[in-house]
């Protein structure tokens, strides 16, 4: 029998990230309040970089695997968006050592009106 327990577990293992409900921002979140068409850049784990550490870029928990030109564009230790009323939402990076989390910053981008 599955209980609630164990899904919490199952979905904890999956996601270990972050723990919070997702209506609150992570903890170590940014809010950035941009205008439509800006470039918006954010740097993670260059202090650390040197550790090994891979840096996994997500938006909205779905990890980012792909550039897309004039849109998004991801790089080792930094990733760029054009800003608009698609990408708005929460960008984290997640350095990570085999499974060792070695740092995680949220940004949460939000378009002026
Ligand atoms: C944002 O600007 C940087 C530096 O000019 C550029 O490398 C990057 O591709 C731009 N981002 C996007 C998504 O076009």
């Amino acid at each position: 029998m599955l209980t609630n327990c164990h899904a919490f577990f199952l979905w904890w293992i999956e996601f270990p990230f972050p723990t919070v409900p997702p209506t609150l921002p992570p903890p170590r979140t940014k809010t950035k309040t941009v205008s439509e068409g800006r470039n918006v850049t954010f740097r993670c784990g260059q202090k650390i970089i040197h550790k090994k550490g891979k840096v996994y870029w997500y938006k909205d928990k779905e990890l980012l695997e792909y550039s897309y030109p004039g849109y998004l564009s991801l790089n080792e230790d930094h990733m760029s968006i054009i800003a608009n009323a698609i990408n708005e939402g929460t960008y984290t990076c997640i350095v990570k050592k085999k499974e060792r989390i070695l740092t995680t910053y949220s940004w949460r981008i939000r378009l002026r009106h």
